[in-house]
């Protein structure tokens, strides 16, 4: 199970990610916005990250015509490691190394193309682990 959100400039990336997660056999829970009209990308990254923060969801992606604003309101929520992948390579390592639980996308940015061979990266690289475990445990910040 995934969930996906956009803003209006993400909108129609977002749907061609449905139908593409959906076709290898993926379970999506689309969040919204359902129509085109202009809305604040913050209150749709908020809405998606809080459910991965909370453990309602494990895996996410967020598009919106940069994919940096997303990114930066996801990762204001405990638990959430929001990525910005722009190629297959940063998609990977996001996974393998980070252990990545939000990929925020850029409509603007790439091509369908490359987006559909990040998405597919995405939920289907697993976490290294090992020394980078302990590397994501301290992306928390606990003030000592
Ligand atoms: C909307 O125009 C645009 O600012 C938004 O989609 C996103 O790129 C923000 O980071």
């Amino acid at each position: 199970m995934i969930a996906i959100a956009s803003d209006h400039a993400g909108i129609a990336l977002k749907t061609d990610i449905c139908r593409f997660l959906q076709s290898f056999g993926f379970e999506v829970e689309d969040l919204g916005p359902e129509d085109t009209l202009s809305v604040d990308y913050p209150d749709y990254a908020h809405l998606l990250a809080r459910a991965v923060s909370d453990g309602r969801i494990e895996r996410g992606i967020l598009v919106c015509g940069t994919g940096i604003g997303m990114s930066m309101a996801a990762n204001r929520h405990p638990g959430v490691r929001a990525a910005l992948c722009h190629d297959a390579y940063t998609a990977e390592m996001a996974r393998r190394h980070n252990d990545a639980n939000v990929l925020c996308i850029g409509a603007r940015a790439i091509g369908g193309g490359v987006a559909e061979q990040i998405v597919r990266i995405f939920a289907e690289t697993p976490f290294e682990g090992d020394r980078h475990q302990r590397r994501v445990n301290k992306i928390e910040w606990e003030e000592s």
